[in-house]
């Protein structure tokens, strides 16, 4: 059987994203200028991004069963999703609460909620899945032990697995090692490489310690200093585009999304990672999450209007 697929097993969130000035002091109540709201969490994101640039996508994942979680089933729905494997609990919906300052830093908090219900059982429950993806996609905002065991049944079910290590946490060397992708940012390449990771220096210098424990290639994502791509010996600086950045929430998740969809699609990795990197500055421009994440026909289009020309080192 050819595979086809994508499954996204991670979380899923109500996003509430506040635009303000600054953090109130303590002891301040401090009004909020605007807020946007919408369906979000790592998991989902990047299988809605998967989705948009055309690819049949299974998302796995815990919900409430509580508003918030009807909302977002309807949202992935609407989205094209398979969603059968999302399994609704009592506990209650996850949440992402980010404060989006005026300079654009953000601090991002998010509540576990069912995230964390998600169980070994529930992946033992997607084997047709998994026997049908091409690409398995995971994160970090679900219990560390049901990814590393979903992690061992995708790759005896010969799936390419990309882990995007977000939020960073410890996880097992033998998980790590049967990764075949990992994509991690520079604070979470900081955590990993126990050395401070802030530029492309900084990022090469240190790189080697975090490519040998996976089976194949890194990606390090540097913000508007674009990405750099390590395989074997080979290392490939992609620089990003010259947008003003709105809101960067689910900027990291609309690259891996548009880069495992370019990928299944057979495109060459550099190609890929470009491609990638055109969609997260489509997201970056707009506030808000999966609602604005770019779709094929719109990144495709800016794709061929803008020359991204990599550098090999
Ligand atoms: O990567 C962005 C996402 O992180 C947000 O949608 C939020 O829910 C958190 O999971």
């Amino acid at each position: 059987m050819e595979k086809k697929q994508i499954t996204v097993i991670g979380s899923l969130n109500y996003d509430i994203l506040l635009k303000q000035a600054r953090l109130p002091e303590k002891g301040e109540t401090y009004t909020v200028n605007d807020v946007t709201t919408g369906a979000g969490g790592k998991g989902g994101n990047q299988a809605v991004q998967c989705s948009k640039m055309g690819i049949e996508t299974n998302m796995i994942g815990a919900l409430g069963r509580d508003l918030f979680g009807d909302y977002i089933i309807n949202q992935l729905k609407d989205n094209g999703l398979n969603v059968e494997n999302i399994k609704r609990t009592k506990q209650s919906t996850g949440l992402g609460i980010n404060n989006i300052l005026s300079d654009g830093t953000i601090y991002a908090n998010v509540v576990k909620g069912a995230n964390f219900a998600l169980s070994k059982e529930d992946i033992n429950d997607i084997k047709d899945k998994l026997v049908r993806s091409k690409i398995v996609i995971l994160q970090l905002e679900i219990p560390t032990e049901v990814t590393e065991y979903a992690i061992d049944l995708a790759s005896k079910n010969d799936c390419f697995i990309l882990l995007n290590a977000a939020p960073a946490k410890p996880i097992s060397a033998q998980s790590l090692s049967k990764v075949d992708c990992l994509i991690v940012n520079e604070s979470e390449a900081t955590y990993y490489c126990k050395q401070k990771i802030e530029d492309i220096e900084s990022a090469i210098f240190n790189h080697k310690k975090l490519l040998a424990k996976v089976k194949k290639l890194l990606i390090i994502t540097l913000g508007e200093k674009g990405s750099l791509v390590f395989q074997n010996s080979e290392i490939v600086h992609v620089p990003a585009l010259k947008v003003s950045p709105l809101d960067t929430t689910g900027a990291g998740d609309t690259f891996v999304g548009t880069f495992a969809a370019k990928l299944i699609e057979g495109v060459d990795l550099i190609e890929a990672v470009k491609i990638a990197t055109i969609a997260s500055s489509l997201t970056i421009s707009k506030y808000g999450t999966q609602s604005i994440m770019p779709d094929k026909k719109e990144v495709e289009s800016v794709y061929q209007s803008n020359k991204i020309t990599e550098k090999y080192f």
